[in-house]
């Protein structure tokens, strides 16, 4: 007798066809495509920043550049158009964040931002994606996900080197970004929801890279935990 194959997403396994479906997705895809653009772009600015680093940043935004086109072309695959008007509300605190530190020639902050929280936020979201996705998007997704690890590298390294000159910084800029972090993640959550994702998985996966990221580059568990905790940053 053959041996079962048990697949345990298949209970999961979302209607790719259902127009609740395709309505989230159009607007989720809309928040990722969105998402690396603004990757992108930080990337340049980051590159402007840090001469130094110039060629390994110069890099990382075409790689953004590249992942935002393998999630445009995800929608046109399902044939599913993406919401950006949505997408770019719910980035504009962070988009406008960031630009205020640049427009200041702020580096930590700018660096916080893109290195490690828009970067974690990316790896919450496509773990949490990936279990439900459809073939195609799974592949990119996939892909995707590997080289924002290796993002969060480049960020870890400069932050590492650095860290006793600008570690007072990195928490007070913590407290002001995380509330954001948490209010994006709010914004999606319902359609994530409705493309079947675990929320609570998303949101833990986040703070979970998030923390780990804190602790490499030398936050102790303890100021990690109360740096990113949901509660200390919704009380900041
Ligand atoms: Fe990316
Ligand atoms: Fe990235």
């Amino acid at each position: 007798m053959l041996p079962l194959k048990v697949h345990p997403t298949v209970a999961l396994t979302p209607d790719y066809d259902s127009a609740d479906y395709r309505e989230a997705y159009s607007r989720l895809n809309g928040i990722v495509i969105e998402g690396e653009q603004e990757a992108h772009n930080n990337y340049l600015r980051l590159a402007e920043m840090l001469p130094q680093h110039r060629d390994e940043l110069l890099n990382a935004a075409r790689m953004e550049r590249r992942h935002q086109n393998g999630f445009q072309s995800c929608g046109t695959h399902l044939g599913i158009e993406a919401d950006f008007n949505w997408a770019e509300d719910v980035f504009s605190p962070l988009r406008e964040r960031f630009a205020a530190a640049s427009a200041q020639e702020q580096l930590v902050p700018c660096l916080l931002i893109q290195s490690f929280v828009v970067e974690c936020l990316a790896i919450a979201l496509y773990n949490a994606y990936l279990p439900v996705a459809d073939d195609f998007s799974r592949r990119v997704t996939e892909t995707a996900l590997k080289d924002e690890h290796e993002h969060l590298k480049l960020g870890q390294a400069w932050f590492k080197a650095h860290f006793e000159t600008v570690k007072t910084e990195i928490q007070a800029v913590n407290q002001t970004i995380l509330p954001i972090v948490w209010q994006i993640l709010t914004r999606i959550g319902q359609d994530a929801a409705r493309l079947g994702m675990d929320l609570e998985s998303l949101e833990e996966e986040f703070t979970i890279q998030y923390g780990e990221t804190l602790q490499d580059i030398g936050f102790s568990f303890q100021e990690v935990l109360s740096m990113s905790s949901y509660d200390n940053a919704m009380a900041a």
